[in-house]
């Protein structure tokens, strides 16, 4: 363990750290680390905050030593929003939790929701017309929930309330900077507040649509395997069900880090392409050779190397998740130091993927990083989905879902980038672009139309 003071900006600059514009985070958390190295420290009143950028210290955070941290204050003032489960949880319920969903997510059922995945990117296909001007992020978005709702939620169809869930999903996230504010517990007590009643109401919206779910499903009595009804089915030793509260708590959970998060993968990559035209076009050369006219299916995933590059380098480049927080319950060794208990440790998608360490050039923008013959990144210098007991459990669905959807769009339509120039970062809880990625959809024929395993709702 180091006998020096961990590096980091003085008393001063670290008290100026919570005026901090949330907006500005990722790259200020970026200028630590470059100027600091792989391990710097914030002083805080009550606990230090810690940055690791360096991929040992990462994975004691999130494996070796993970029994030593609990989740940090973001993840748990999310807790007003989606309740006790998967991803706010601390064990013993979470291993509880973990256990009764995982089946939901095997193999072989993802496999199984691949066809779902290609459907839904067909339908939104099939409502642009060549010309038309789209927002990338809404039209992701409605792809990726039509997607949960079918394949996670039984076939429910959430068509009528897409527009509903992405306002009430966007006012929770403009909330989220102000929640996590030190003293951010002043604004669930005060219902007057502007801020307050948007998020009540956005947080009123979300139910209604979580109990119309959880309702249909009853009703259907449905029990193929998908995660509402693995939940509805779920029985303790003694024989009895989840709680009302539970299943919402978990539905919930699902329902919000299982489509934002890949929609705003989608949205960087098709950005990311329009920017690299001639990557788009050795996509569109490889998805013709491989498809040779058909529509994609889930049997081409491992052929489409090329569409699989762009989606993990644009992940590098824009983690969606893009800070882990985890705060320490006991005195913990980490990265050289000594954390006290209560001390914050961060990790930051954003800024590892961009260590020179690891990446040689880590701002451009490059497929040959991940074709065959690249050498693979090290282990935790690239962490999307996390780690550990607490890596995401929707990471082997969220890889096919990007590929199919990015496949089935990219091989009949071209985006035109309108502002190209204008997008900018607006961390909230994921990543988002600051400005609409605003884009004019070119089709692709003749390869628009064949039909084969995608079936129209
Ligand atoms: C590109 C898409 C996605 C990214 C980048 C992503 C990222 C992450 C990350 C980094 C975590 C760990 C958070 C932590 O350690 O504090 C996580 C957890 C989680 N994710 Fe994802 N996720 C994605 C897609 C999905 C999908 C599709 C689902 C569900 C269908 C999902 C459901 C969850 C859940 C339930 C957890 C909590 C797991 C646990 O603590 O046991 N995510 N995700």
């Amino acid at each position: 363990m180091s006998a020096q003071p961990c590096p980091g900006p003085s008393w001063a600059a670290s008290l100026a750290f919570v005026t901090r514009r949330f907006s500005t985070l990722p790259d200020y958390f970026l200028e630590l680390a470059r100027r600091y190295g792989p391990v710097s420290r914030l002083h805080g009143m009550r606990a230090d905050v810690y940055l690791f950028d360096e991929s040992d210290a990462i994975e004691d955070l999130l494996v070796t030593k993970a029994r030593s941290f609990i989740k940090g204050r973001g993840i748990q003032r999310l807790r007003r929003l989606i309740g006790n489960g998967l991803l706010t949880s601390e064990p013993p319920e979470h291993i509880a939790n973990r256990r009764l969903v995982q089946p939901a997510f095997h193999r072989k059922r993802i496999e199984a929701y691949g066809a779902g995945m290609i459907a839904a990117a067909q339908r939104r296909l099939a409502a642009w017309n060549d010309g038309d001007e789209i927002e990338v992020e809404h039209e992701s978005m409605r792809i990726t929930l039509d997607i949960a709702a079918e394949t996670l939620f039984g076939g429910a169809d959430l068509s009528a309330d897409t527009e509903g869930i992405g306002s009430a999903l966007t006012a929770v996230m403009e909330t989220f900077p102000a929640s996590v504010a030190p003293f951010g517990e002043v604004l669930d007590v005060f219902p007057f507040l502007p801020i307050t009643q948007k998020f009540r109401r956005a947080r009123a919206q979300l139910d209604a649509t979580v109990e119309r779910l959880i309702a249909e499903h009853r009703r259907s009595r449905d029990d193929s395997g998908d995660v509402l009804s693995l939940l509805l089915a779920a029985r303790d030793e003694d024989g009895s069900g989840l709680s009302d509260e539970q299943i919402r708590d978990e539905v919930m959970t699902i329902l919000i880090a299982g489509h934002e998060t890949t929609a705003v993968a989608i949205s960087w990559t098709i950005y990311l392409l329009q920017r690299h035209p001639e990557d788009a076009a050795r996509i569109v050369a490889q998805l013709d050779a491989v498809l040779g006219g058909r529509r994609p299916a889930l049997d081409d995933a491992p052929a489409l190397t090329l569409v699989r590059a762009a989606f993990s380098e644009s992940m590098r480049l824009y983690p969606p998740a893009w800070l882990i927080g985890r705060v320490a319950t006991e005195p913990v060794e980490l990265g050289g130091y000594q954390l006290k208990k209560h001390d914050v440790a961060l990790v930051c998608q954003y800024v590892t993927h961009r260590n020179p360490r690891y990446w040689p050039e880590p701002g451009s923008f490059s497929l040959e990083r991940w074709l065959d013959g690249a050498k693979p990144p090290e282990k935790f210098a690239y962490f999307p989905f996390g780690g550990g007991n607490r890596i995401c459990i929707g990471e082997g669905f969220a890889w096919l879902e990007g590929v199919l959807v990015l496949a089935t769009l990219l091989q009949q339509a071209r985006f035109e980038l309108i502002d190209a120039a204008a997008v900018g970062l607006a961390p909230l809880v994921t990543l988002r672009p600051a400005n609409p990625i605003r884009a004019r959809v070119r089709v692709r024929s003749p390869h628009r139309a064949p039909a084969s395993a995608a079936a129209p709702r």
